[in-house]
């Protein structure tokens, strides 16, 4: 466990790469506390994130978001799902990468668009937006923030999670 020891370890990554999922059954396997930083965000304000995006904009949810991701960084020993955005604030990725070890979830643009599709719980997916261009605008964020990348495209959560646990572990 020598990568994590003392740390939170953190997932990014895209949207529909499987972080909270994943991030579930790693905190499961690694009998930690499990924080979805969505879910931080949305009890907080008691309403759902595109409730959030509708009554109050995308910048005041990225406020809240980094807010929360700060807060989350102060903590130690945590599995934390990272919203998809959360890389986009400098700070919030300086947080996460000192305070924890990140991985970052990948999937090719053609699999995440399978996997998105017909999602409606995803407000900046909404209104026909150009998935693969918001994904190359972020990529070099997640890469910037990331300390590991782990491709999910042909992966069950629980293979990415065994990937994970050899990684932590040092065995990969
Ligand atoms: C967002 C991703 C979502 C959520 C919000 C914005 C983004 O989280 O934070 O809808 O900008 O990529 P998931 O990555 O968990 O879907």
């Amino acid at each position: 466990m020598k990568q994590i020891a003392g740390k939170n370890l953190a997932l990014i990554g895209f949207m529909g790469t499987g972080k909270t999922e994943v991030g579930r059954l790693l905190a499961e396997s690694l009998n930690r506390k499990f924080v979805d930083a969505d879910r931080v965000i949305a009890e907080r304000e008691g309403q759902t994130i595109r409730e959030i995006f509708a009554k109050h904009g995308e910048t005041y949810f990225r406020r809240v978001e980094k807010e929360v991701m700060c807060e989350l960084a102060q903590q130690r020993g945590l599995v934390i799902s990272a919203g998809g955005g959360a890389v986009l604030d400098e700070d919030s990725r300086a947080g996460l990468r000192e305070t924890g070890f990140v991985v970052w979830l990948d999937a090719s643009v053609a699999e995440l668009e399978k996997r998105l599709a017909g999602d409606d719980t995803r407000p900046v997916l909404a209104g026909g937006v150009d998935l693969g261009a918001i994904y190359r605008e972020r990529e070099p964020l997640y890469r910037l923030a990331a300390h590991v990348r782990v491709d999910t495209t042909d992966k069950s959560p629980i293979a990415v999670v065994a990937v994970i646990l050899a990684l932590v572990r040092g065995e990969a």
